[in-house]
């Protein structure tokens, strides 16, 4: 890890994303959002890091987290659900704050609806992960770390 860089990475979760193991099972699985965050701890640990948990379904509440975590942590994995295609807000926090993001999306969107093969997000972000189910979230984790200790 280089000198001054948090051993902490920002796990961020977008609207709907509260309802993973319930909601659409066939196409985002039965785990829910707390085993991702187990799925997410468990891969830090392994190479020292720490991870802070977040699910918000209010698009501010999810910028304001991106904005407070300059100095704070090393990066930022984020699923920003619906938002993907529809914040230039969101895109603007990632690229204001100059932290690394690595965008998840459980499902292979560019399999799906035409409107989920847009994303705001990507342009800004240091990578994307998409179709991979909620192994997504530990390869995300792996990538920051991977990117922080380069
Ligand atoms: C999603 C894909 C989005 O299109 C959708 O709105 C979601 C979940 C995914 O993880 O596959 O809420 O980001």
């Amino acid at each position: 890890m280089s000198e001054n860089t948090p051993a902490r990475i920002l796990v961020l979760n977008g609207p709907n994303l509260n309802l993973l193991g319930t909601r659409e099972p066939e196409i985002y699985g039965h785990e829910t959002l707390a085993d991702v965050e187990e799925l997410c701890r468990a891969a830090a640990a392994k190479a020292g890091y720490e991870v802070e948990f977040l699910q918000s379904n209010h698009e501010g509440v999810l910028i304001d987290a991106i904005h407070a975590a300059r100095g704070t942590f090393c990066g930022i994995v984020i699923n920003p659900g619906a938002f993907t295609h529809t914040s230039i807000a969101l895109a603007d926090a990632i690229s204001g704050v100059q932290l690394p993001a690595i965008e998840v999306h459980i499902s292979n969107v560019h399999k799906r609806e035409a409107f989920r093969h847009h994303s705001y997000i990507s342009p800004v972000a240091a990578s994307i992960i998409v179709g991979a189910g909620v192994n997504g979230y530990v390869l995300g984790v792996q990538q920051l770390i991977h990117l922080a200790s380069r």
